[in-house]
């Protein structure tokens, strides 16, 4: 589905373009991820959809094809409930020397209990542990291209409710699904900061962005049939999966500074997006979670 007039009118008036310029999105299969790719054609980018699924990103691919008919977009399969498929993926990436102006972390999973196939409890895992690895291993990759860099982590509004326990990390004494998602967006929050001042003088910038609130089969798979027709009837409600995700295209037009959270501006939840505050529970820590979660991965691999 192409672009709607009033997001094409908001992404005219920032004035940049995307020539020549490579952005991967993780997740662009679907949702928020497959908008921020279609503005990334939209801006004339070349693309690099990074998906678990094969079948669903080619179908995506064509989607955006039927629209873009000259665009380059690749497909690279990554799955983040497995450390060995980001092996794969970044020696993929190093081998080929694949260069990338803006690489966008955007796949994540919300209430999904089980394990990945390392064996972290699945939300945990996939929206924080791999986002971290991922992130150790492509970084002094994307450190060493001679362009800037503007390197994105999804988050979500939720993490400033959050709060992260090193004794029952994975809530094995109470799993409740929803402060999982939030502890795991709090930790990639708290990382990215982290992040942005590791990388403060080099190429790289590192934002956090977030979609605010969305129907997107994110939440809408996660409740079985009722609350997935609820959601639906709800998604005028909510804001579009398009309208969620040009926080990128926000930062790209500003000179923001590295560190700096852009999400929706009404409540940070509804509507075009704005800069955000970083809260202090996203600036504090760091230094337990790095640690925590280097021995969590050692114990891995
Ligand atoms: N929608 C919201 O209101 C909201 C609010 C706050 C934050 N967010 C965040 O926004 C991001 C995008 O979510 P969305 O709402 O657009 O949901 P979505 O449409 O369900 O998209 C999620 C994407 O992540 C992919 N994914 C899930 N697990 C994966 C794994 N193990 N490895 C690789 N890819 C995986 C999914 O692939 P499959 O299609 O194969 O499942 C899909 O492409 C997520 O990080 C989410 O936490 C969303």
């Amino acid at each position: 589905m192409a672009l709607t007039k009033k997001t094409v009118n908001w992404i005219n008036k920032l004035n940049i373009s995307l020539k020549g310029k490579t952005v991967l999105v993780t997740g662009s299969n679907s949702g928020v991820g497959f908008k921020t790719v279609e503005s990334a054609l939209y801006l004339g980018a070349d693309v690099i959809m990074a998906c678990r699924n094969k079948k669903k990103a080619e179908a995506a691919r064509e989607e955006l094809i039927k629209e873009y008919p000259n665009a380059l977009i690749q497909i690279l399969q990554l799955d983040l409930s497995d450390l060995s498929s980001i092996d794969s993926f970044t020696k993929n990436i190093f081998d080929n020397k694949i260069d990338i102006d803006i690489f966008v972390n955007n796949a994540g999973t919300f209430h999904k209990s089980g394990v990945t196939k390392d064996g972290f409890e699945n939300v945990l895992g996939t929206n924080y542990f791999a986002v971290y690895y991922l992130s150790e291993k492509i970084l002094p990759y994307l450190e060493t291209l001679s362009h800037k860099v503007i390197y994105c982590n999804t988050i979500s509004v939720v993490h400033k409710m959050a709060k992260i326990d090193y004794d029952d990390f994975y809530f094995t004494r109470k799993y409740k699904h929803f402060a999982v998602y939030a502890r795991s967006k709090l930790c990639l929050a708290k990382y990215s900061y982290y992040l942005s001042k590791r990388y403060e003088n080099s190429n790289i910038d590192v934002f956090m962005i977030h979609p605010g609130i969305s129907v997107t089969p994110l939440g809408a798979n996660a409740f079985g049939n009722t609350v997935k027709k609820l959601a639906g009837l709800m998604k005028w409600v909510f804001n579009s999966p398009e309208k969620s995700s040009l926080s990128l295209y926000y930062i790209i037009s500003k000179d923001l500074q590295t560190g700096s959270i852009v999400g929706p501006h009404i409540f940070e939840a509804w509507g075009y997006p704005k800069e955000n505050r970083v809260r202090k529970c996203v600036k504090e820590g760091a230094d337990e979670l790095i640690k925590f979660s280097d021995n969590e991965i050692k114990k891995i691999i």
